[in-house]
């Protein structure tokens, strides 16, 4: 059962509002024409082509992984799928072609090969999926006869009355025998409401033909909602949210109110990991087992390890260890590396800097370009001054360092092994193993001070008065 996948993407996408083709619009992590296309691998397409046109520069290097066909004007989507000819009807061509718009982005794999064997076992020319919509407004409907075999389908524009209450609707999505669709595409018009030439309508000249086309159907809406406008988007992310989050408890996850836990395609949860409200999981990123997520947190493209509690926390392109604690409010950047043990505190940001087993950095710092060795302790508000105004300079900090509160490091610069800087100081020079640095002047200490002070300024009354 080979086949080949056509997807239909040089819309505009009006409806959207948008200054973004509707094709390029994400969809939890992903565009919508990339899920599309990803689902078209998934049931084994030997061929993938995509049509696009309306500001096909945006959508081309989301698309460069299978060959384009460029549609120059919208015609409709029947002179869209023409565009694939010389792509998918060559002599090579395997016997079916299933076509599908680029904005029904929620439709499974298995979905398409259950309709490529559906065409198969039957023998028909072309084989059409639809669905019962509970609204069917937008959607071209189907129109069977009182047999039940199809006769034609009518788009919203072009509807009667009567016709438009029909809630069986075309899902976009159908199964031709290639060469059949090729032949067809060449004798459509575009006498209709719109004026274009529709590719619904190379169904009636199928069978005009003497061929045979079948309809092959679903009970599944959520499958195959196409994205026409903003509302129809957040409806999609729902639906693929329940569905990724479903898959992710099924396997052992844990989700207190999975409504608010929004999970990327392509993300990866161990079992026993719990994610907590308000949190989000996107890119290439893997949670080891026993690890909390959450609440109020963003994971962009992180490998995090086993038994990590990762709490309000924003972490992009991050490697994260086992055992590791982070947050209320911490921010790590790309490139930062927690080893084992590492605990990262409250309004702590981090940035292309990797800190070692079991150390701290637990209060109000900002590390940055930096090499932090195992068991270091940085003192609250220590801070690493990586930026001249015009480059940025690296700092390294030895194993067992015990930084003072306040420290600032002006790098580039080096702290040795077991060092230790004052509270407050402000290093700019290295610091040899097992020194002390200490940057600060004497303190001053004037006993009885206070009270002459006071004294200086009220006067010679001796009384402190409240100035309204
Ligand atoms: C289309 C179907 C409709 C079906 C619905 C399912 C036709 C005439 N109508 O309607 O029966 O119920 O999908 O979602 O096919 N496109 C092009 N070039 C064009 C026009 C469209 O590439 O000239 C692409 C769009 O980018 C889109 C797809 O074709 O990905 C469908 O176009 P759209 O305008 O959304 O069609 P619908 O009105 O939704
Ligand atoms: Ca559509």
């Amino acid at each position: 059962m080979a086949f080949s996948a056509l997807i239909l993407a040089a819309g505009a996408g009006t409806r959207m509002k948008s200054d973004t083709p509707k094709v390029a619009h994400t969809l939890l992590d992903k565009p919508l024409v990339r899920w599309v296309i990803d689902c078209a691998k998934d049931a084994g397409a030997t061929q993938i082509c995509v049509v696009l046109g309306h500001q096909r520069e945006k959508v081309m290097a989301l698309v460069d992984d299978v060959p384009i066909v460029f549609q120059e004007k919208r015609l409709g989507t029947a002179d869209a799928a023409k565009q694939a000819r010389p792509v998918l009807a060559g002599k090579d061509a395997p016997e079916s072609v299933i076509v599908l718009n680029g904005d029904t982005p929620l439709i499974k794999p298995e979905t398409l090969r259950d309709l490529a064997l559906a065409r198969e076992a039957s023998g028909a020319h072309a084989c059409v999926l639809t669905f019962k919509a509970q609204n069917p407004t937008g959607y071209g409907r189907i129109v069977r006869d009182l047999e039940g075999s199809f006769v034609k389908i009518v788009e919203e524009e072009d509807a009667s009355i009567a016709e438009r209450n029909i809630h069986e609707v075309n899902s976009g999505v159908y199964c031709f025998d290639t060469k059949v669709l090729f032949a067809a595409l060449e004798r459509v018009g575009n006498d209709n409401a719109q004026g274009e030439y529709y590719l619904t309508d190379t169904l009636p000249v199928i069978m005009e033909a003497g061929g045979r086309v079948d309809i092959f159907s679903t009970e599944d809406e959520s499958e195959l909602v196409g994205v026409n406008n903003r509302v129809m988007l957040a409806e999609a992310a729902a639906i693929l949210r329940q569905r990724i989050n479903t898959r992710h408890m099924l396997e052992g996850v844990t989700m207190l109110d999975p409504s608010s836990v929004w999970i990327g395609p392509d993300v990866e949860l161990e079992h026993d990991v719990e994610v907590l409200p308000m949190t989000l999981l996107m890119g290439d990123t893997h949670v080891g087992r026993g690890t909390v997520l959450g609440p109020n947190t963003r994971i962009n493209s992180c490998q995090i390890g086993e038994d990590c509690s990762i709490d309000e926390t924003i972490a992009i392109g991050s490697t994260i260890g086992n055992r590791v604690s982070t947050g209320p409010r911490a921010y790590l950047r790309p490139g930062t590396v927690l080893k084992d043990g590492v605990h990262i505190g409250t309004s702590v940001e981090l940035k292309n800097s990797t800190i070692g087993v079991n150390s701290k950095v637990p209060h109000l710092s900002y590390i940055g370009d930096s090499q932090v060795g195992r068991e270091v302790n940085i003192g609250a508000g220590s801070i690493t001054c990586n930026y001249d105004g015009v480059n940025k300079h690296p700092t390294e900090i030895g194993d067992h360092a015990f930084v003072g509160s306040s420290t600032m490091f002006v790098a580039p610069v080096k702290v040795g092994n077991d060092t230790v800087t004052g509270a407050g100081s402000v290093i700019t020079q290295d610091v040899p193993n097992g020194a002390l640095a200490l940057e600060r002047s004497e303190q001053i200490t004037k006993e009885g001070w206070s009270a002459e002070h006071k004294k200086k300024l009220i006067g010679r009354t001796g009384s402190f008065q409240t100035v309204v």
